[in-house]
C-alpha cells in the first residue's frame, strides 16, 4: 500500500485532550525526522500500536491510523498490533461482548492488510509477565501524576459511568507495560496519546535510574505523530461508533450507499472543497480523495455543479471500489473462525516469549529473581 496519500497533509486530526501546544510541535517535528529515518533503515524500529476492542472499526479509524500502520508493514519497520482488551475494561458498556469484539477487531486488521506472518497481534489477557510489570511500574509513578493526565481526565469527563474505577486512572502505566514489554522504540499515535506516552518514558527513565545501575534497562519509546485527515460522521460531527454515524470498514456496499446517501450537507449546490466553511460536503470530498488517492480540491471541481446527489454517489463509488478488496478479506476470514484463533494464539505466544525475557530482566535488575 503506498504511502499517506498527498491529498490530505494539510488536515490535522482534532485531538480529544486539549491541546499541548510545545509538546505536540516538539513531537510533530520530531516525528518528520523519525520518517526520514524510518525509509533509511526500517530495522533499527520496532512499533508498538494497539486498539481497545470496542466492536468493528470504521473508516476514520481506517485513514487516521490503520492505514498508516500497513505502510509501516511495508516499508519492514518489526510490527506490534496488541488487543487491548484489559484496557477495554475502562468502559463497561463494551464488557458485556469482548470475545466478539475481540474477534472483530482481528478480523479488519486482517482485512487492512496486517499480515500475521510479519506482524505479531496479541490480546493483553493472553500475556501474564505483561500485565505483572504493571506492578512495579506503578510504584514509579505518583498519583498527582496520574490525576493529571488530560487524556484521563477527558475520559473521565465523557463517561456515563456513575463512578471511576481504579482502572481508570492507571491504565496509563499499564500502557507503558503494553510498550515496555516488547522494547518498541517507536509508538505511532494521535495527539491524544501523547500523555500516555510521555508516562511510558518517565516509567522507563525512572526505571533505568532507579535499578539499572548506569545501563538502560527499558528503551524510552519515541511517538511517531503522523498527519490523519478528520473524517466526519454521516451526521456532520467526528465520526465514532458510539454517535452512530460511522461507516464500518466491514460494511457492505449496498450499506454503504444508504449511509453515504444520509449524510449530511448543505444547501449550496456547487460543491467546494473548504473544510472550515462546509465541514460536512468537504467530508465528503475528502473521504472519496482518501479512497482515490487524489486531492479533494480535485475531486470537488470535477463534481462541480452536479450537487449533492452526484457528491453522494461519487462517494459511494470510491469508498466501495476501495474498500471491495479490504471486505473480501474480511469475509474470507469471518468464515475461518479456526484460523482468526490461531493468529492470536501464534501472536500471543510471541508476545509471552517476549514478554517474560523482559519481566526476567526487570527482576534481575530489581534484585528479584528467586
Ligand atoms: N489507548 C489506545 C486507544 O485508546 C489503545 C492502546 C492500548 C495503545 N495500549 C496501547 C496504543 C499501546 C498505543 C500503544 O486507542
Amino acid at each position: 500500500m503506498n504511502a499517506m496519500p498527498h491529498a490530505v497533509s494539510g488536515t490535522i486530526r482534532a485531538s480529544a485532550a486539549p491541546a499541548d501546544g510545545l509538546g505536540t510541535s516538539a513531537a510533530r517535528a520530531r516525528s518528520a525526522e523519525l520518517e526520514r529515518l524510518i525509509h533509511e533503515d526500517p530495522g533499527r524500529f520496532r512499533v508498538l500500536t494497539g486498539d481497545r476492542p470496542t466492536g468493528r472499526l470504521h473508516l476514520g479509524h481506517y485513514f487516521g491510523t490503520l492505514h498508516n500502520r500497513v505502510r509501516l508493514q511495508h516499508l519492514g519497520v518489526e510490527t506490534f498490533v496488541l488487543v487491548a482488551d484489559y484496557q477495554v475494561l475502562t468502559d463497561r458498556d463494551v464488557a458485556d461482548d469482548l470475545s466478539g469484539h475481540v474477534e472483530e477487531l482481528v478480523l479488519d486488521y486482517l482485512a487492512i492488510g496486517l499480515d500475521p506472518g510479519r506482524a505479531t497481534i496479541f490480546t493483553h489477557s493472553a500475556v501474564p509477565a505483561l500485565n505483572q510489570l504493571l506492578l512495579p511500574f506503578l510504584s514509579l509513578v505518583s498519583v498527582a501524576e496520574l490525576n493529571r493526565n488530560p487524556t484521563v481526565k477527558d475520559e473521565i469527563a465523557h463517561s456515563r459511568q456513575p463512578s471511576v474505577s481504579g482502572l481508570m486512572f492507571t491504565y496509563p502505566v499499564h500502557q507503558a507495560a503494553d510498550i515496555l514489554f516488547c522494547k518498541a522504540n517507536l509508538v505511532p499515535v494521535g495527539q491524544d496519546q501523547l500523555p500516555h506516552l510521555e508516562i511510558t518514558r518517565t516509567v522507563a527513565r525512572r526505571f533505568n535510574d532507579r535499578y539499572g545501575r548506569g545501563t538502560a534497562v527499558l528503551p524510552e519509546p519515541e511517538a511517531l505523530l503522523s498527519p490523519a485527515p478528520l473524517l466526519l460522521g454521516t451526521d456532520g460531527t467526528k465520526m465514532s461508533k458510539s454517535r452512530g454515524n460511522a461507516i464500518a470498514l466491514a460494511a457492505d456496499a449496498d450499506e454503504t450507499a444508504r449511509l453515504i446517501r444520509r449524510a449530511r450537507t448543505d444547501s449550496e449546490r456547487h460543491i467546494t472543497y473548504d473544510p472550515a466553511g462546509r465541514p460536512e460536503v468537504s467530508s465528503l470530498v475528502l473521504l472519496a480523495a482518501l479512497c482515490q488517492d487524489r486531492a479533494p480540491e480535485q475531486v470537488a471541481e470535477e463534481i462541480g455543479s452536479g450537487g449533492a446527489g452526484a457528491l453522494k454517489r461519487h462517494v459511494t463509488e470510491a469508498v466501495n471500489e476501495y474498500f471491495a478488496p479490504l471486505r473480501a478479506r474480511r469475509a474470507h476470514y469471518a468464515q475461518d473462525r479456526g484460523q482468526l484463533r490461531r493468529v492470536l494464539r501464534e501472536g500471543n505466544a510471541r508476545a509471552n516469549a517476549l514478554a517474560d525475557a523482559t519481566l526476567e530482566e526487570v527482576r534481575r535488575a530489581m534484585n528479584s529473581l528467586y
